[in-house]
Order: C-alpha cells, then structure tokens, then sequence
C-alpha cells in the first residue's frame, strides 16, 4: 500500500497522473524537481506544480494549487470509511459507484498562465473577470428563433456583411467586458491551458480536450459565441458559419475570413495554405506534396475513418471517460484526433510564429475567428454521427453532469450542464444541410489473410514499451477470431494504444497501419491504413509530458482485411512528426460492447 508523506511547502505541491491504465495514484514527495520523474515505467508520473508560475495579476490569492487543498481522490475514497473500495498502486481500479462529474470552474481560483509555451503571447492573463453576482444555473430560452448555421464557403454577401459587423462589435468592446473578443478568446486558454482546477481536486487541471468533454465544452462555447454575436447587433437569428471541410467544395480556408481588412480576418495564419490550397485534413506539419485530387481523396477517407469505421462506440466517437479527480488527456475520440487536430495545426502560422500561432496552440486557438467556423463543423459532425450515424452519447452521469461556466448573452455568469447540450434543436440552432460524401469513401477491401502468421515480426511484449523515433511493427494478439455477425454487431474489436507520452510542447503524429509492410507505402486511402495520433501542442511549464491513448475499431478493416479468422494482426505504427518524442507503452486489441 502506497504511504503518503505531507509537504510542509505552502506552495510546492506535487501530484501525479497515471497511464491509462492504472488508477490514479497521487502521491506527495519532496523532490524540488521542475520536471517530470519516472516512477516505474508507465505507471505513475510525478509533476510538479511550483509558485514560479503563478501570475501576479490574476484574480485570486489563492491562485496556485496549495498542499492544504491538494485532497485528492484517493483520499477522498478513503476518508469516506472505505465504502468504494481501496485501490493500490499495483493498478486495481477504484470502483466506478464513486465516479463524480467534473464540475464548473471556481473562476476566483482561477491561475493563469500556468501552462504556457515558451514566448506565448500572453500579456496579462487568460481568466475571466469574476463575477460580480452570484452564479446560476441556465435554462435554455423555451422559444426564440431558429440560428441556421450555413456552409462558410456558401455564405451570402449579406450574411458576410453582417456577421463582420458583429465581429467589429465584438472587438471594440473594452477588453475586460466578457463579450470581448479577447474575453471570448480567452474561454479557450483558461479551459486548455491549466487555468482552472478542479473543484475538490486542486491537484489536477481542468482540460476540455484529449476526453469526452471535448464534444459538449465546445458546443456550450460555440453557443453563447453566437448568441453574443447575434446580441451585438440585435439579431437572434444570427449563426455562425461553419467551415465545411468535409465537403470537397468547402476544402480551402473560406474566403470570407481571407480579407485582410475584415474583422474576420486573423493575421496569424499558415500563408502557404491560403486558398486555392487544398486543406491536408491528415496534416503532419508539413507538405506532403500530393495533388489536389490526391488530397480531396485522402480527406474523404480520413472523415470516413472517423465517423464511421472509428466511430462505432460512444468512448471510440467521443473520446475517454473523465471525471472529478482524473489526470487530464486520458485519450481523444476520432472526430477530436483526426481532422480536427490536424486541421487547427494546418491553420495555425507555424512558419513565422514561434508556437503555430494562432489555431496551432491551445493557448491561442480562439483569436482566429476561423476557429469557431473549424469547430461548428466539428460539431455538425457530432449531430450527424447522432442523428444521421445511429450514433449513441454516453448515458453516464459523471458525463450528463459535467458543467462549465460561461457568461451568456446578457452578461449573467452561468453555470451549463453537458445534459442540456444533447439537442442542437432544443439549443435554437440547426445546420443547413451540405452532401456528406465521405458516406461513400471506404477503401476498397484488399486481402491479407495468412499475412501476420508468415511475418516474423516481433510481439508485442518483445517491443513494447518503444519510443517512436521510427516505424514499428508488431504482431497483436487477438482473444476472439471469426465472431458471427452477431458477435460483431454487439461488440467492437478496439485496437488501444495506451500510455502514449508526448513532449506537450509539441505537435506530434503518428499513423497506424494493419496488415501492411514494415514501411506502409503509398497513401492514406487504402484499407490497411487504420487511422492516426495528432497531438496539438497545449502547454510547458508545470509538465514537459502528456500522456494519453488512442483507441481505433477493427471491426469493419479486419473484414476488409479478409483477416478475421486470424490469431494475430500486424500493426505498424509510424511517426510523421514529433517522432523520437513519443514513447508508447504499450499496445493491445480489447473489446467494447457496442
Ligand atoms: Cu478547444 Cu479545436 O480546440
């Protein structure tokens, strides 16, 4: 059983995140290390969190996680009489009766910047002014006009006109009003970069990517975004555009935010994918010299990857189950990993800025106005798979009551329940519908039977764990072979990469292949190619690593592998960028109840 020793440093607390795997297993130590400390190979990691960072403008005295208020989970469970369980170290889970949803923000505990990279733009602090009266929970207005959110690319002159007006609007108010663009913008930071603590659980951040927050966070920002907008200049009808990159006709940045004079416009962007470029929704930082065409078919393939083939089961869709006490990151959903991570990166001016300013870091994605058009289609994406897709939400409450915070439109500071998120309809608002031909974009089926079993590749257990400073091959084992239709229609074979360590700092991806060569050859539209890891650069000072997962369904390419009676799979994985900054732990076929 671990032993916990109490710090006496009012302001250095440490804490510690774990691989996916394995509890959470907090633990205070003395060691006065800015970094990052292995423990046991992918088991626990130890952080440290010091006053260095804390900013002296910010809102609160209270600012940095404190030891006094570092009572994390597992001594919660504990002090309540050992009613859930105990866990231990060696990896035994915490019962799930105790799984608690992550809670709006106390934003007068609000410390920013503590998660910044290295020469951030951050002139004074990403939180919001704190609220003046008291916080309430928000009801969705029961009637109002419907907010038809249109394709960017297909917006009218009128609707240009209009929503620059509003964007002017926004941006002329003072910069502490919290409908500024800057207070807009900052929403992003302060949930991205470490701003917020966890109410109950100091000791760990807030972070509204790399889980299942992904989906409802950025639909409640969008949200009052919009409504602000449309506040500004008195129109409740007003929508924001969305950026349809999943649609051939929509694969450039939109041109109505490519006019240098229009408040629509950000200077911070990639100049060399300015349109006519087309988008590279698999982007890996760098050109990949493919044609138009060649692009246009990859993206298809990607979208089809992950809404449909990676998109069979909530976790696999959405992203990793998060809740109070959690480390932050425990693994993204396809639709978060690819195109959407690719996409802000592509964007983001990693030429002549120092951190792919602005959509290529967390910390400045919201200063581009593309970013709320990139993420209306990311949401649409979230209402296909739902209502188009037969795609099921989580039923957990530890998910239905998560909660953020936000100002709404009239300035009142609200509390927004993921619950009240579900029905965009419900919220006022729809999207104009717009062909979705990656519908038709599978690769065609291609046989590798008795592949695996003639290779001699190397199992796992001789590979792993593996730093991913080249390609690497290896054979998977697989517990069920030749299921029925039935069997397979009740559960997906899940493919899960686990402990997947990368420099925070940095943009990492890789790709993984099934039943391919040790090299995979050729593009990103053929059936072996399973899917991808794209990791947006978030912070730096208080952690040098993120650690994380990714899960990719099998179902549907073992079929069209011809591989589905086979014992073992080969699964390369290989490294675009960031490669040599990844270690992963480690790597197995699991399999999750539709
Ligand atoms: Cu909050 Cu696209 O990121």
């Amino acid at each position: 059983m671990a032993s916990f020793t109490t710090l006496t440093f009012p302001c250095l607390a440490a804490f510690s995140s774990s691989s996916p795997n394995s509890p959470n297993s907090p633990l205070f130590f003395s060691a006065p290390s800015q970094f990052l400390l292995r423990k046991k190979p992918n088991q626990t990691r130890l952080r440290l969190i010091s006053c260095r960072s804390a900013n002296p403008n910010n809102n609160s005295d209270d600012n940095a996680p404190s030891l006094s208020r570092n009572i994390d989970r597992r001594n919660v469970l504990l002090g309540i009489g050992g009613l859930y369980g105990v866990a231990n170290l060696a990896g035994t889970t915490i019962a799930s009766a105790a799984d608690t949803a992550i809670q709006a923000p106390d934003v007068t505990k609000c410390h920013y910047p503590t998660d910044l990279p290295d020469n951030a733009d951050v002139p004074d602090t990403c939180c919001p002014p704190v609220p003046a009266v008291t916080i309430s929970d928000y009801q969705l207005p029961a009637d109002g006009a419907m907010r038809t959110r249109v394709p960017a690319h297909l917006a009218s002159d009128e609707f240009i006109a209009k929503y620059e007006a509003a964007l002017s609007a926004m941006r002329n108010l003072d910069p502490s009003h919290p409908h500024s663009f800057t207070q807009q913008a900052n929403i992003h930071c302060a949930y991205c970069n470490a701003g917020y603590q966890q109410v109950d659980f100091p000791s760990e951040v807030i972070q509204v990517h790399n889980s299942w927050l992904f989906f409802p966070f950025h639909r409640w920002y969008l949200y009052f975004y919009e409504k602000i907008l449309g506040k500004l200049i008195n129109d409740p009808t007003f929508a924001l555009p969305y950026w349809n990159w999943d649609n051939e006709s929509g694969m450039t940045m939109p041109n109505m935010f490519m006019t240098s004079t229009s408040s629509l416009y950000d200077a911070n962007r990639n100049a060399n994918y300015f349109p006519p470029a087309i988008i590279d929704l698999n982007y890996a930082g760098s050109d990949r010299g493919l044609t138009d065409d060649e692009l246009i078919k990859e993206n298809l393939v990607a979208m089809y990857r992950s809404m449909v083939t990676n998109a069979t089961t909530s976790d696999l869709f959405m992203g990793q189950k998060y809740v109070a006490g959690d480390a932050p990151d425990p693994g993204q959903g396809s639709m978060e990993n690819i195109p959407h991570t690719p996409v802000h990166r592509w964007v983001g001016d990693s030429v002549n800025q120092p951190n792919g300013e602005d959509m290529g870091n967390f910390y400045s994605a919201g200063r581009d106005p593309l970013f709320y058009s990139h993420h209306a289609n990311v949401d649409r994406m979230w209402v296909i798979w739902q209502q188009q897709l037969g795609g099921k939400n989580f039923t957990d409450d530890a998910w239905l009551d998560a909660s953020f915070l936000f100002y709404d439109e009239n300035e009142n500071p609200v509390r927004v329940y993921v619950k009240d998120c579900l029905d965009n309809a419900k919220m006022g608002y729809e999207y104009q519908p717009s062909a979705l031909p990656w519908t038709n974009s599978k690769p065609a089926a291609s046989s590798t039977a008795g592949l695996a079993a003639a290779s001699t590749a190397l199992s796992v257990a001789d590979v792993f764990p593996v730093t991913l400073d080249k390609a690497v091959q290896v054979k998977v084992a697989r517990s069920k072979t030749s299921r029925t239709e039935d069997e397979k229609g009740q559960e997906e074979e899940v493919l899960v990469i686990g402990g997947i360590e990368v420099s925070a700092d940095q943009y990492v991806r890789f790709d993984v292949y099934v039943n391919d060569d040790e090299q995979p050859a050729g593009g990103k539209d053929k059936p072996q190619y399973v899917g991808g890891f794209a990791h947006l650069p978030q912070k730096q000072q208080s952690s040098t690593k993120t650690t994380t997962s990714l899960r990719l369904g099998l179902n549907e390419v073992l079929a069209d592998l011809g591989a589905e009676d086979e014992d073992t799979i080969l699964v390369t994985l290989v490294p675009t960028v960031g490669g040599g900054v990844v270690n992963v732990s480690s790597i197995a076929i699991e399999y999750s109840a539709k």
